[in-house]
């Protein structure tokens, strides 16, 4: 995934978890201080998740069945099956076509125990409920409900995956690998919290600039295929593909936070064009009608050609270019062998 996030950054052995979190906070506070030029702009880590705010309250509770990762014999073989499924799929005129927006997940299977699992992070309020805010009354602000998470649980469901979607094994690896990818799963979660719908490019041109990257179910099994990669597990040849919102616009201007913005010291004329921006699209719906919400987006971006972007806590302006939005369902290749380890 190109230059996605703070890839590396962990991989260091032996060094206290918490320090690279804190070192992550670190940097991003420290890019977000001095200049903004930084494409994309790198996603903000946090030393620790907070509880949600009561007033976000799950329609379908998140991860009912979850559980701890197991820790897993050294010398096991685990398999590991890359899991896809449809989460809508619809028919929309021709400048959407035909969207099929597919959720992603891991699966894990146990040789010893014969036991398999399900690994996949999503949000805890629904899609809606990460991409727009809530505009209550009693308080100046959006009001997000935005957070996501990893949940893991026990069984694979394979008619649920097979049926219209994918399971597929993609590698084979030890159990001595998957414990280091527990201990990897576990930091990301407490550091990585939020959920970001959006991808943003300059154009839909390979080698576009991109300005933001997503952080969604999908990013999470990535960049779980490259830790695996890393810790020296061999990936299957075969065509992965994803799928990816898009935005398209020309270079993002800063706003500002939520406090500089909608604070006492803030511009109200910006406060207002953010809240009037966000007005018409209601946060809490299914994702069947977040998508026929979608639409009304395209509608507005192209009438008004602006979007107000929320991402890591802060605002950005958004100069809306032709297509505009985009749905696509494109390959991400598995990652290789990390070559350095493949002597071992
Ligand atoms: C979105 O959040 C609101 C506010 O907590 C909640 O009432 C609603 O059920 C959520 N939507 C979904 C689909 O979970
Ligand atoms: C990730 O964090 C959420 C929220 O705290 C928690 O419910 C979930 O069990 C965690 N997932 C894993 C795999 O530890
Ligand atoms: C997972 O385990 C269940 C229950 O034993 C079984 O029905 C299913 O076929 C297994 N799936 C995979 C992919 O191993
Ligand atoms: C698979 O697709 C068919 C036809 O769209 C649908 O009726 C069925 O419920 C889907 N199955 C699952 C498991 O989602
Ligand atoms: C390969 O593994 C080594 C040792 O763990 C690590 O330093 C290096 O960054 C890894 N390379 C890639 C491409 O992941
Ligand atoms: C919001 O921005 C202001 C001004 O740039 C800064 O002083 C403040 O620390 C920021 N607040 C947060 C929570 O990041
Ligand atoms: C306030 O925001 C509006 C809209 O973004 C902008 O046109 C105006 O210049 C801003 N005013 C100040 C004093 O920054
Ligand atoms: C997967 O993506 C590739 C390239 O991004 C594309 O050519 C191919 O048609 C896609 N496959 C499906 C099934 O959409």
């Amino acid at each position: 995934m190109g230059t996605w996030g703070p890839r590396g950054a962990g991989a260091a052995p032996g060094r206290a978890p918490w320090s690279w979190a804190l070192a992550l906070v670190w940097v991003a506070a420290a890019a977000g201080g001095t200049s903004r030029r930084q494409w994309p702009v790198p996603y903000k880590r946090f030393s620790f998740r907070p509880e949600p705010d009561p007033y976000c309250q799950a329609k379908y509770t998140f991860c009912p069945t979850g559980s701890r990762i197991p820790v897993m014999k050294g010398d096991d073989v685990i398999e590991v099956f890359r899991l896809q499924a449809p989460v809508w799929e619809f028919k929309y005129g021709d400048l959407l076509g035909h969207l099929k927006i597919m959720h992603d997940a891991i699966g894990f299977r146990s040789t010893l125990t014969g036991k398999n699992y399900t690994m996949e992070w999503y949000e805890l309020f629904q899609l809606g409920n990460c991409t727009f805010p809530h505009l209550r009354p009693e308080m100046n602000a959006p009001f997000w409900c935005n957070q996501g998470a990893a949940c893991f649980f026990e069984g694979i469901d394979d008619s649920h995956w097979k049926e219209n979607g994918t399971l597929v094994l993609v590698a084979t690896i030890s159990g001595n690998t998957f414990n280091k990818m527990a201990k990897w799963v576990k930091q990301d979660n407490e550091t990585g919290i939020y959920y970001e719908t959006w991808t943003v490019q300059a154009s839909p041109e390979k080698g576009a600039e991109t300005w933001f990257e997503s952080y969604d179910c999908s990013k999470f099994v990535l960049r779980t295929y490259e830790k695996l990669a890393e810790f020296g597990a061999e990936f299957k040849k075969i065509e992965t593909n994803y799928t990816r919102i898009f935005l398209y616009s020309g270079e993002p201007t800063y706003l500002g936070n939520e406090t500089s913005i909608f604070g006492p010291t803030g511009n109200k004329t910006l406060a207002l064009a953010i809240k009037r921006f966000y007005y018409p699209f209601k946060p809490h719906l299914s994702t069947k009608e977040f998508l026929m919400s979608l639409l009304q987006i395209f509608d507005a971006v192209i009438i008004h050609r602006q979007f107000y972007l929320f991402y890591n806590f802060e605002y950005w302006f958004l100069p809306m270019k032709f297509p505009f939005i985009k749905i696509t369902y494109e390959e991400i290749p598995l990652p290789n062998r990390n070559k350095t380890l493949s002597g071992l």
